[in-house]
């Protein structure tokens, strides 16, 4: 496989400097963390651990094809367990760890914060300190501590800690932090505390503040596979407001490249923004959708406003795309169209992911908007 996308002119570079390493991720049986688990093996020799908690949101199937791969291991468990991430880094000599554990849907943070700040808050502390305990060496003549040769910690961030924009400007990696939803403040915490670590102890750190995904294993509660799914069962397609919210769209493959590359290349200490340059109103989206499954518009419905709605979010990437040379690969024309084929051929996956609480979730969600 093309190790870190097209486009790219860095990729024989990369090759060239890696070296088996063992990883740590977290949260990998979700939505990214399990495409970026498949796409990381394919192009290092690295050795993966996956610690997942296996809420709703994590699902084995998304890695049921590399479930046999020697490289991989999974361990069920949380973030928040000390003992257990003490265990892992006990029994692994961990290079990396990339925290993509989290609670991660706005709607269900407005209904129930609490096991947001436990998991993306409080889950992120625990990390992070077993990390630095593991990493640490010892310390140098001002009382910093000194760190292993090459370890690394990635805390996968969000665009949606600068909050929402108006109908200009783009977030750069220093706008200010300024988050609306308990999900995002949430994300916020866990970023400003990374970052602390990165200051307090020169915790060896990057953070990525990522705009929206999508792709394949995208659980259904999320604006495009819930459109897509709900099209395939005929249903209505709730549409916020007035569906004019705009969200800066990148495939989940690009986020995974990128990723990688600021693994290997990013600057110890710095923060990274991914997104594509591919701003669309949510509307916008649901009729590509509805095009792409030939269907016209008659099921599309206006409901509810989200509480709180960010109005808009777009991502000036001019610092990871001329510092380190990434760009995404993918148009968002033949990214939506493979998304829906891919909705489309594993309608089994779909059935699955909805046979447990999810009936329930929609009915609270959508009955009474
Ligand atoms: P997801 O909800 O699909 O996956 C989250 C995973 O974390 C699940 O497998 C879940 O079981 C696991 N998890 C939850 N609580 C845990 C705990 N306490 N301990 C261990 N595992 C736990 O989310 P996603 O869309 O794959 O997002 C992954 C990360 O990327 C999140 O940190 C999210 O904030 C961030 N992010 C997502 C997007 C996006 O568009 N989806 C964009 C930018 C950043
Ligand atoms: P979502 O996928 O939840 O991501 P986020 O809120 O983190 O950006 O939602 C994307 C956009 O789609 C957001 O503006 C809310 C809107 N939306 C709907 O209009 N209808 C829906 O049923 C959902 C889930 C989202």
């Amino acid at each position: 496989m093309n190790g870190f996308g097209k486009g790219i002119g860095t990729n024989d570079e990369l090759q060239e400097i890696r070296m088996s390493k063992s990883v740590l991720v977290t949260g990998g049986a979700g939505f990214i963390g399990s495409n970026f688990i498949k796409y990381f093996l394919d192009i290092t020799d690295y050795n993966i651990v996956n610690i997942d908690l296996l809420t709703y949101a994590g699902n084995l199937e998304n890695l049921s094809d590399i479930e046999e791969n020697e490289r991989y291991s999974f361990v069920k468990g949380s973030i928040t367990d000390r003992e257990l991430i003490t265990n892992l880094f006990e029994e692994n000599n961990f290079d990396y760890v990339v925290n993509f554990a989290a609670e991660s849907h706005v709607d269900r943070s407005i209904e129930d914060p609490e096991v947001f700040v436990t998991t993306n808050v409080l889950g992120t502390q625990i990390l992070l300190d077993v990390t630095k305990c593991f990493w640490q060496i010892g310390k140098d003549e001002y009382g910093y501590p000194v760190y292993k040769e090459g370890v690394k910690f990635l805390q996968v961030s969000t665009d949606e800690v600068y909050g929402a924009l108006g109908k200009s400007g783009l977030f750069t990696e220093s706008t200010p932090i300024a988050p609306n939803s308990p999900y995002s403040s949430s994300k916020a915490s866990a970023d400003l505390l990374v970052r602390a670590y990165g200051k307090t102890y020169n915790f060896p750190m990057n953070i990525t503040r990522c705009s929206n995904n999508y792709g394949p294993y995208q659980f259904p509660e999320k604006l495009i596979p819930l459109m897509i799914s709900n099209t395939l069962e005929d249903k209505k397609l709730p549409v916020y407001g007035d569906g004019m919210q705009i969200r800066d769209w990148l495939h989940v493959k690009d986020h995974c490249s990128a990723i990688a590359m600021v693994l290997e290349k990013g600057v110890i200490g710095e923060v990274y923004n991914i997104g594509g340059n591919n701003e669309k109103a949510n509307i916008e989206i649901v009729n590509l959708i509805l095009e792409n499954l030939n269907k016209d518009e008659s099921s599309i419905t206006y409901v509810k406003d989200r509480l709180g709605h960010d109005r808009r979010y777009a991502i000036d990437n001019t610092k990871i795309t001329t510092e380190l040379g990434w760009s995404p690969s993918y148009t968002f024309e033949v990214g939506i169209k493979e998304t829906v084929e891919w909705y489309l051929n594993n309608q089994d996956w779909l059935t699955s992911v909805k046979s447990g609480s999810y009936q329930e979730y929609y009915d609270n969600m959508y009955s009474n908007r």
